[in-house]
């Protein structure tokens, strides 16, 4: 017996010695210590000695497991050390090459002067509300005053999907919308893209944005549209910026306006971009016609309020002295990089 105890250290030391992996090691040990292992084996012969051999015999037996037991424990510790070692010579980088640079992406101008003007109507208590771009007739046209027969129809051309749903020429269409749904006061803007079959050139696009404004309350005057844009162009374009309101005719505003801004190129003088007019043409706008307001189910005797829609593009192209709508939608990134 004491002959195979040590014939079962020297194997296992030899055995150990030679493992490669931890994979080998967990064999090893199963092999020697592992409970159908050579050790366990001869260890189950054990009442088979005398008593006086048993305790000496025991005692060997326990020394080889203790020394298997530490010769594992040794090679496993070191085999880790190397496999991780190892790791970090492998999934080494070196962290002085230089990098691979990354386009850094930004907002479209358009979205650029969206958030802004959104910000600044948040400012004043405005909410943001958004509304379908595929539109009825009801809410595109009727609803504003602009029956079937309407020759301002004309001028808003737009693509029918059938006789009774198109797509929305003017985002006004979502003052409606609004006025059926909140109870006054009202203040919200609502942005989106709106619809024309217009050919492409300059200053024309079949797809253009739009932002509306409305607002209705008691005691609401032109004074207070007046007042709102105002204040907007001039965060927009700076405090010395200055608006004009031009009578003008929309069928659900009365009386209606258009706003032009002071020319910011020639300062009101006229120059070419002006058209020697000192202004520029910027926006419709109005006090909500009575009958609209009817409409919907609001009292004009007891409210009144006022309304706008702003060409995005338009203001866009001023802010940035962009000429040409078309290179907003090209998404050529030698343009759009400059913003
Ligand atoms: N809907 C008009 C357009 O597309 C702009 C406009 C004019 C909007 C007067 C309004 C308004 O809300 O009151 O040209």
């Amino acid at each position: 017996m004491k002959e195979k105890l040590s014939s079962i250290l020297e194997a296992a030391r030899a055995e150990l010695e030679n493992a490669a992996d931890l994979k080998a090691m967990e064999d090893l040990r199963i092999r020697f210590l592992g409970k159908k292992g050579e050790l366990t084996a001869i260890l189950k012969q054990m009442g088979s000695l005398s008593p006086e051999e048993r305790p000496a015999m025991g005692q060997l037996a326990n020394t080889v497991r203790s020394e298997i037991e530490a010769r594992l424990a040794e090679k496993g510790e070191r085999l880790r050390t190397e496999l991780a070692a190892k790791k970090l010579e492998a999934e080494k980088i070196d962290v002085t090459l230089p990098g691979t640079a990354m386009k850094v992406g930004r907002r479209h101008p358009l979205n650029a002067v969206l958030e802004e003007v959104e910000e600044i109507f948040l400012g004043m208590g405005f909410d943001i509300v958004d509304g379908p771009e595929v539109e009825t007739d009801h809410y595109c046209f009727e609803a504003l005053n602009m029956p079937k027969s309407h020759p301002a129809r004309d001028t808003q051309d737009t693509f029918y999907i059938n006789d009774n749903v198109v797509l929305r020429t003017q985002t006004s269409s979502v003052q409606i919308r609004t006025m059926e749904q909140r109870k006054p006061p009202i203040r919200i803007i609502s942005p989106g893209r709106v619809y024309r079959s217009d050919t492409v050139d300059a200053t024309h696009s079949p797809l253009f944005h739009q932002i509306e404004g409305l607002v209705i309350d008691k005691g609401i005057t032109l004074a207070d549209l007046y007042g709102t844009l105002d204040l907007l162009m001039k965060k927009l374009y700076g405090k010395d910026t200055q608006i004009r309101l031009r009578p003008h005719h929309f069928p659900y505003t009365e009386p209606s306006a258009e706003v032009d801004l002071m020319c910011f190129n020639c300062g009101g003088k006229g120059c070419s971009m002006c058209k020697n007019e000192g202004y520029v043409e910027l926006l419709g706008s109005g006090m909500v016609h009575p009958k609209v307001l009817e409409g919907c189910g609001i009292d004009p005797e007891v409210y009144s309020g006022f309304a706008f829609g702003i060409g995005l593009e338009r203001i866009t192209m001023g802010r940035y002295g962009i000429n040409d709508m078309r290179l907003l939608y090209e998404n050529d990134m030698r343009f759009l990089g400059q913003f």
